[in-house]
């Protein structure tokens, strides 16, 4: 076995690692298989589809790929041995829908409202494709296509298209993928130099995590090595009540602007509050060299970036909160669905936009399920009680957020749900030699 910094890229898939491109166009489709051997030639023929995290250097090559990964209910459904099953992580063998009270996804969005497929047991391969333009997407999606078109046996049952707006921000309208750790071994550089590179364990199973240990990985280990967890939500985004609050909650366009930002702890260009704190600074928001570059220390109280907003409870960096904000990172990856509300409008169309969010991590509960549930929606490690994340928290009847202001902090109630989740997905995927590994089961 090589040594343990020494990540095997060429085995792992290339969409565990690599930050999504910007623009951007991509596509979900999702599987369900009626024949194992069917499933099994299918995971043959995609080994030979997906491409590998070793592509660092071409980035035309590296930036368009396709990945593949599987649900509890796919392994099953490939024929994997019981022992093995059993070896996952216990969230991922529940599903994403049986940890619906955890996750928050309660009410309005609590699964038996999703759109299906999604939380069902059909759902059993997940295929992503995603390209920096159209173009690169079809041909992508073309050669994933291939290998199941002439297979009865396995039926694909949903698809999502997502592409960057016009604007290139998310549909409330912020910058998004900015935000990239540093993995040892990877090649890839990070988006914030503050940031220590992490120990490969903590994304890639079978290496060491910066616990000093190895991550509880899948038996066998041909199975286990080189994969990684993968979270998949379909995030339904509220766009006319957001700017309906914010024009109910402040007064001239600019104020709304600052308001925004402080809920979300960067303006909408994608300039940090923490380099700009008092206005948006454009230029800052695009240059991806500064755009992520500090930490939070020199802002204890969160004058610039309040504590309780989006990006600094998602990753508070080095600011003193309960626990140890190193072993709940995630690599994320957000791509819009539907079209962009039109500029100024402030009623609701109708019309389903929001954003497919994606996780990457070895740990499902330490690092996804951990920042749902303590972060985005508890406020107790900032000694705020129990207040919700502005943007993507569940709201209760209250809606309060409030946030760091001189003489005074600024109170603000009655905050709607702005994020609803429509469906999702817990999957494993697998490294290239796990995929083959899948495609010669015997059982
Ligand atoms: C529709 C819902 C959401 C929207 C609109 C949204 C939007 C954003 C935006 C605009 C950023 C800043 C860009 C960047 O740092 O790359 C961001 C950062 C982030 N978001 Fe979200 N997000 C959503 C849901 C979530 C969820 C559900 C999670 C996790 C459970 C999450 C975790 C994060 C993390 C970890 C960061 C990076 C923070 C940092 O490193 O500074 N987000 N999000």
């Amino acid at each position: 076995m090589p040594p343990n910094n020494e990540l095997e890229l060429n085995d792992i898939q290339s969409g565990v690692l690599r930050p999504r491109p910007s623009p951007y166009a991509a596509t979900y489709i999702l599987m369900r298989i009626d024949d194992r051997r069917a499933g099994r030639e299918l995971m043959r023929r995609l080994a030979g589809v997906v491409a590998s995290a070793a592509h660092t250097t071409s980035p035309a090559a590296a930036d368009t790929w396709v990945s593949v990964s599987l649900t509890y209910q796919g392994l099953r459904a490939l024929g994997v041995p019981q022992d093995s099953l059993d070896s996952f992580a216990w969230e991922f063998q529940q599903g994403m829908a049986a940890r619906a009270k955890a996750l928050g996804d309660v009410g309005e969005a609590s699964p038996e409202n999703w759109e299906r497929p999604l939380g069902t047991h059909d759902v059993h391969v997940v295929v992503t494709a995603l390209s920096p333009d159209q173009q690169g997407l079809e041909a992508a999606i073309g050669r994933a296509r291939a290998a199941f078109s002439d297979l009865p046996g396995v039926q694909p049952i949903w698809r999502q298209d997502c592409r960057a707006l016009a604007t290139e921000r998310e549909p409330f309208g912020f910058r998004d993928g900015i935000g990239h750790p540093a993995v040892e071994g990877s090649g890839i550089p990070g988006s914030n130099s503050k940031e220590e590179p992490f120990k490969a364990g903590e994304f890639v199973l079978g290496y060491l995590d910066e616990t000093g240990a190895m991550p509880p990985m899948p038996r066998p280990e041909v199975l286990g090595r080189n994969g990684t967890y993968v979270v998949f939500r379909k995030l339904h985004q509220r766009v006319a009540a957001f700017r309906q609050y914010l024009k109910e909650n402040a007064g001239s366009p600019d104020e709304q602007e600052l308001l925004a930002a402080k809920m979300m702890g960067r303006w909408r260009s994608g300039a940090p509050l923490a380099l700009s704190p008092t206005r948006d600074d454009p230029e800052l928001g695009a240059d991806r060299t500064r755009n992520n570059d500090f930490m939070y220390s020199d802002d204890a109280t969160g004058y610039k970036t309040p504590p309780g907003s989006h990006v600094r409870r998602a990753n508070p960096r080095d600011a003193q909160v309960a626990g140890v904000v190193r072993l709940h990172r995630m690599i994320r990856r957000g791509t819009a669905y539907g079209p962009e509300l039109p500029e100024g409008a402030l009623e609701d169309d109708g019309i389903d936009r929001g954003l497919m969010f994606a996780f990457v991590g070895a740990h499902l509960g330490r690092q996804f399920e951990f920042v749902q549930s303590e972060w985005m929606n508890g406020g107790d490690f900032l000694g705020l009680g129990d207040v919700k994340d502005p943007i993507a928290g569940v709201q209760d009847a209250a809606g309060a957020y409030s946030f760091p202001r001189k003489p005074i902090p600024r109170m603000l109630r009655g905050l709607p749900q702005f994020v609803l989740t429509r469906g999702g997905e817990y999957c494993f995927m697998p490294s290239l030699r796990a995929l083959r590994w899948l495609a010669d089961l015997e059982t």
